[in-house]
C-alpha cells in the first residue's frame, strides 16, 4: 500500500467527525494501556509551570488536559495538526476544559512553521508513524527546540517475538484505517536528528516511548529528566523505568 498526505487528511477528517471511533482505534493501538503510556510520556517531558510545549500532530487533543495542567495558565501548549476535522474536536475539548493556554495551529508538520529555539519541550503521540515526510517533521521539531530540550515520542511499530505472527493482520488493518506506515523506521529517523535517544518498548515491541534530547548548551529540567532515565536504565537494564510509580500517580489522567 502507499501512504500519502491526501489519504491521511481524509482519514483524520473522518475521525475528527467520529471521535468515538477514533477512541476505540487508539485504545486498541495501546492494547488497552493508553492512560499508562500517555502519563509516562508526558512525565518524561519534565515540564514546569510557564513552559512552552508543542503537541505535534495533536489529533483530537488526547494529551491536552495533562499538558495544560503541567504548564499552568502562564504556559503555552502549541497544538499542531494538519487535519481541520481533528482540530475541531480538539478545540471543543479545550473549550470545555477551559484550557486557554492551548494555541491551535492548522499546518503541515513537515513545513517550517515553528520558530527556531522557541520550545521548552515537544511531544508526539501516534503521529510520526502516520505522517508522510516524518524525517522532515522531526528536523523541524529539533530546530524549534531550545538547546538541551526534549522531544518525547510515543508511537507504534510492528510486533516482535511470538506476537509478530499477528503482523500480517494488524499491519494492513491499521495501515488502511489510520494511514499507519508500518514499514518506516521512526526510531532511526530520531537517532539521526538528536544527540541522545533512549527507547523503552512495551506490548511485545508494538508500542514504544522514545526520549530524544537536543545538544545541550546549558543544563535544564529536561536534562535532569533524561539523566534520571539513564540512571533508571543502569539500575534495571532489561526493563527501564522512566519514573517511579509514585511520580506517575502524581500525574493525574
Ligand atoms: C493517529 S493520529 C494521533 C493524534 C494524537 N496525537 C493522539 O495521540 O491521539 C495522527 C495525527 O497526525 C496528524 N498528521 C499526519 N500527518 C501530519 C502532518 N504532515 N502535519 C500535521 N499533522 C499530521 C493527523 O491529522 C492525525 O491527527
Amino acid at each position: 500500500m502507499t501512504w500519502d498526505m491526501k489519504f491521511g487528511g481524509k482519514v483524520y477528517d473522518w475521525f475528527g467527525r467520529h471521535p468515538r471511533s477514533y477512541r476505540v482505534v487508539r485504545w486498541v493501538s495501546c492494547l488497552g494501556r493508553e492512560q499508562f503510556f500517555h502519563r509516562r510520556a508526558i512525565a518524561a517531558l519534565g515540564l514546569k509551570s510557564g513552559d512552552t510545549v508543542l503537541d505535534l500532530a495533536c489529533g483530537t487533543g488526547f494529551n491536552h488536559a495533562q499538558l495544560a495542567r503541567q504548564v499552568g495558565p502562564g504556559g503555552r501548549v502549541i497544538a499542531l495538526d494538519y487535519s481541520a476535522g481533528m482540530l475541531v474536536e480538539a478545540r471543543r475539548r479545550a473549550q470545555k476544559g477551559g484550557w486557554r493556554q492551548i494555541e491551535f495551529v492548522e499546518a503541515d508538520a513537515t513545513q517550517p512553521v515553528l520558530n527556531r529555539g522557541s520550545l521548552d519541550a515537544a511531544l508526539c503521540t501516534f503521529g510520526l508513524s502516520a505522517m508522510p515526510g516524518e524525517t522532515e517533521a522531526i528536523r523541524q521539531v529539533a530546530r524549534a527546540l531550545k538547546p538541551g530540550a526534549l522531544f518525547v515520542v510515543f508511537d507504534a511499530k510492528p510486533f516482535t517475538g511470538l506476537l509478530r505472527l499477528l503482523n500480517p493482520i494488524v499491519q494492513p488493518l491499521f495501515g488502511y484505517s489510520t494511514n499507519w506506515n508500518y514499514t518506516k523506521d521512526v526510531i532511526a529517523a530520531l537517532q539521526a536528528a538528536f544527540v541522545e535517544i533512549e527507547v523503552e518498548e512495551h506490548n511485545s515491541g508494538c508500542n514504544y516511548i522514545a526520549v530524544c534530547r537536543t545538544s545541550a548548551a546549558r543544563p535544564s529540567s529536561a536534562t535532569r529528566s533524561i539523566t534520571r532515565l539513564r540512571a533508571a536504565r543502569r539500575a534495571s537494564p532489561s526493563r527501564c523505568s522512566l519514573f517511579s510509580k509514585e511520580e506517575l500517580n502524581n500525574v493525574e489522567g
